[in-house]
C-alpha cells in the first residue's frame, strides 16, 4: 500500500498520527442511511439468491470478534519531504503508507502450528531465477484457506481513521454486513463493496480488513473475480509487518484511478537491495524515479521502495481485469526471496487448481525480489495479508495524480474525465459512480513448505 510521494508535511503527520492513536479507543458513528444500491447492482454482487443473505449475515454478525483487533500506530516513524519531481510523469507510487506506520499486528485470536522457525533461515544465494524444484509432487501444502461463508472469520477489521488519508469511512464487522457492504455471494465468494448512497459527507463508507494469520514465508493464492476500479478509488492486497518499515511491505496487486497496470512493491529497512539484473528474470519492470530503483529501503528512498510494474500482462488490473472474470495472483515468499505470478481466469494452472502449488512451471513471474542482496527473513517478518479499497487519499487523490493521464494503462485524467477538480469532490458527490469499486474474492490460500521457506 504504497502511496505517491507527495507526502504530506511533517506538520500534518505530527498532528494526524496522535488523533488517529485515540481513535483506537472511540467508537465512530455509523448511523448513515444503508447503501442504496440499484436492484441490479445488488444482484451482481449477490447473484441470484438473496433470500438467504439474512439469515447468514445474522450469524456471522453474531460471530464477530470485538476487540481482538490491536493494531496501534507508530506515530514517530516519520518520513521525509515530498520531492519535486513528484508529479512529473513518473508519479511513482512511493508510499506513505501510514499503516506503514501502524507499528501493527492483527492480533491473531487463534493459534497456528510453529511460529517459532525460520526467522533464522539464510538466504540463499543462487536464486535470481524463479525456478524451484521439479519434482512431479508439490511441496507445498496447504494450511490454511479464506473461503465461501467463513471467509470473514479469518480477518479483522479496521474502523479507525484511514492511515493513508482516503475519503472513507471504514466500517467495523457487524455494520458492514449489516449495511450490505460486506456479504457472501451465491456463488460463495467474498463481496467488499464501497457505499453508493450519492452524496454523502465525510468520507463514503468502505472496508479495510486485516488477516489474522502471521506468517514469516510461505506460498499465498489469492482468487478474485473482481476488484475496485474507476477515478476516485485506490485499491490493494498486501501484507505488512510490524515496526513497519522493518518488518517489510510486499505490495501484490495495487493501483489507482483508471490505472490498467499492476504494480508490485516492497518497503523495506536499511539494507535490501535489488541486483542489476533484476529485470532479466521478471515480465514487469522495475520502476525508475527520483532515488535509486534497486534500494528498497523506505527511509533511503524517501518512501519509494522498490516497485515493478507490469506494462505486458493483459488483464492483470483493472477494467480488463474484470472483464474476464479477474484470475489468481500467487506470491511466494521463500529462501529464493519474493515472487509474484498472475494468471488470467482462463490460464490458471491445473496445480493452483488442485490445491498442489508448483510454482517452478508457472513461468516467469510478474515480478521478482530475489534474496540476492536482501535477507527475506531479515528484512521481512510476522505478515499479516490487507484487503482495502480507499478512495482518494495519499495516492489517488494526489493533486498530481487526480490531473495526470498517460501513465500504467490511464488515457484521460480523472480530472477531466470526472469533471471533477478534486478528488474528494468527485467521491462525495458521486456514488452512483462506485457500483464497480468492488472485491469478489473466491478465496485465499495459504502453503507452506519445509524445504523452500
Ligand atoms: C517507530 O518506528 C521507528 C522507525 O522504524 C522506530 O525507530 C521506533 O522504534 C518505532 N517506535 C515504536 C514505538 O515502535
Ligand atoms: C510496537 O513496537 C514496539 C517496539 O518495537 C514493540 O515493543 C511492540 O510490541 C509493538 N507493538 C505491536 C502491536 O506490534
Ligand atoms: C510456514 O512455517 C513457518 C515455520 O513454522 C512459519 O514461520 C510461517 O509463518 C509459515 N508460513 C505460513 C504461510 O503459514
Amino acid at each position: 500500500m504504497h502511496v505517491s510521494n507527495l507526502l504530506l508535511p511533517l506538520l500534518t503527520l505530527s498532528v494526524t498520527a496522535p488523533a488517529a492513536v485515540s481513535a483506537l479507543h472511540i467508537n465512530p458513528h455509523h448511523k448513515k442511511a444503508l447503501s442504496t444500491l440499484t436492484t441490479n447492482q445488488q444482484a451482481k454482487r449477490d447473484g441470484s439468491v438473496p433470500s438467504t443473505h439474512k439469515n447468514k449475515v445474522k450469524r456471522l454478525v453474531k460471530k464477530k470478534k470485538r476487540g481482538t483487533c490491536q493494531v496501534k500506530f507508530n506515530a514517530t516513524s516519520v518520513a521525509t519531504e515530498p520531492t519535486a519531481s513528484s508529479t512529473s510523469a513518473e508519479v511513482l507510487p512511493t508510499l506513505t503508507n501510514n499503516e506503514n506506520w501502524a507499528n501493527a499486528t492483527a492480533s491473531a485470536t487463534q493459534t497456528w502450528g510453529d511460529n517459532t522457525a525460520s526467522a533464522s533461515a539464510s538466504a540463499s544465494a543462487s536464486s535470481t531465477s524463479s525456478a524451484g524444484n521439479s519434482q512431479s509432487t508439490s511441496s507445498w501444502s496447504k494450511v490454511e484457506e479464506w473461503s465461501g461463508d467463513s471467509f470473514f472469520d479469518n480477518v479483522n477489521f479496521w474502523e479507525w481513521n484511514d492511515p493513508t488519508h482516503g475519503t472513507v469511512d471504514y466500517l467495523n464487522r457487524g455494520d458492514a454486513w449489516n449495511s450490505g457492504l460486506i456479504s457472501i455471494n451465491a456463488n460463495k465468494r467474498a463481496v467488499m463493496a464501497v457505499d453508493t448512497t450519492q452524496v454523502v459527507s465525510g468520507g463514503r463508507k468502505s472496508i479495510r480488513i486485516h488477516g489474522n494469520r502471521i506468517y514469516t514465508g510461505g506460498l499465498i493464492i489469492m482468487d478474485a473475480y473482481h476488484m475496485p476500479t474507476g477515478c476516485g478509488t485506490w485499491p490493494a492486497w498486501w501484507s505488512n509487518g510490524p515496526n513497519w518499515p522493518e518488518g517489510g511491505e510486499i505490495d501484490i496487486f495495487e493501483g489507482v484511478n483508471d490505472f490498467g497496470q499492476n504494480q508490485v512493491s516492497l518497503h523495506t529497512g536499511n539494507g535490501c537491495t535489488m541486483p542489476n539484473n533484476m529485470n532479466d528474470n521478471q515480465v514487469g519492470q522495475l520502476t525508475t524515479g527520483g532515488y535509486d530503483s534497486y534500494n528498497c529501503a523506505s527511509y533511503a528512498t524517501s518512501n519509494q521502495g522498490c516497485g515493478v510494474r507490469d506494462e505486458v500482462t493483459q488483464n492483470a488490473y483493472g477494467e480488463s481485469f474484470n472483464a474476464i472474470g479477474g484470475g489468481v495472483y500467487a506470491t511466494r515468499w521463500s529462501k529464493a526471496g519474493i515472487t509474484v505470478w498472475f494468471f488470467p481466469r482462463t490460464n490458471i494452472p491445473s496445480d493452483i487448481t488442485n490445491d498442489s502449488p508448483e510454482p517452478s512451471g508457472w513461468g516467469k513471474p510478474m515480478a521478482h525480489f530475489p534474496s540476492d542482496n536482501c535477507n527475506p527473513y531479515q528484512f521481512f517478518y510476522d505478515h499479516f495479508n490487507i484487503f482495502d479499497t480507499t478512495l482518494c487519499g495519499d495516492w489517488a487523490g494526489a493533486d498530481g495524480v487526480w490531473n495526470y493521464a498517460g501513465y500504467a494503462g490511464q488515457s484521460q485524467s480523472c480530472a477531466s474525465k470526472t469533471g471533477y477538480a478534486t478528488c474528494a469532490d468527485y467521491v462525495l458527490n458521486q456514488g452512483s459512480a462506485f457500483a464497480e469499486a468492488f472485491w469478489e474474492v473466491s478465496y485465499v490460500k495459504y502453503f507452506n513448505s519445509t524445504t523452500e521457506v
